[in-house]
């Protein structure tokens, strides 16, 4: 086990539901650190580049669409074995399969439209935080 970084992102479904602040709550709850925090509308054309390793599935269309569609919330988090311990606190892709208590399960609504995103790996996750922040804006300053 070692310290990790993994990018969550409060999607626009719960942003637009007011859900920003609970989720937020959840995530201190579950003893992340926050490093870096904005809100901030992606444009398609970046929404198209964040999730262009799912290019040609049949649902990347319409989630570029629905990820450009209004605010979201990137937050970089550090936690011993975050990818993990993240992936778990957000449940499954599908909030109908998704475990009670689990971010997903509480807030999503749908599968598409699932209210938080989770990196993969390590390096998918130094990645997609580096889409979003420079390393001055994640400075240890808390
Ligand atoms: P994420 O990357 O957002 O943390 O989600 P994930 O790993 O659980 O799911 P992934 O397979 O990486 O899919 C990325 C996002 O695409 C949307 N999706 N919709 N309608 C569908 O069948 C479908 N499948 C995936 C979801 O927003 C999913 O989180
Ligand atoms: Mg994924």
């Amino acid at each position: 086990m070692s310290i990790e970084k993994t990018l969550c992102i409060i999607k626009p479904d719960a942003v637009t539901a007011g859900n920003s602040g609970n989720i937020i709550a959840h995530i201190q709850k579950e003893g992340f650190r926050i490093l870096a925090m904005r809100m901030t509308t992606l444009s398609n054309k970046s929404a198209s580049k964040f999730y262009e390793i799912h290019k040609g599935r049949p649902f990347y269309e319409g989630l570029v669409e629905f990820m450009s569609s209004s605010a979201c919330v990137p937050i970089a988090l550090e936690k011993e074995n975050a990818i993990a311990e993240w992936r778990r606190v957000i449940g499954a892709t599908d909030p109908a399969e998704a475990a009670p208590g689990t971010i997903r399960k509480l807030y999503a609504k749908n599968k598409g439209e699932n209210a938080v995103h989770g990196s993969d790996s390590v390096e998918n996750g130094l990645r997609e935080i580096a889409f979003f922040f420079t390393e001055g804006e994640l400075e240890d300053l808390n």
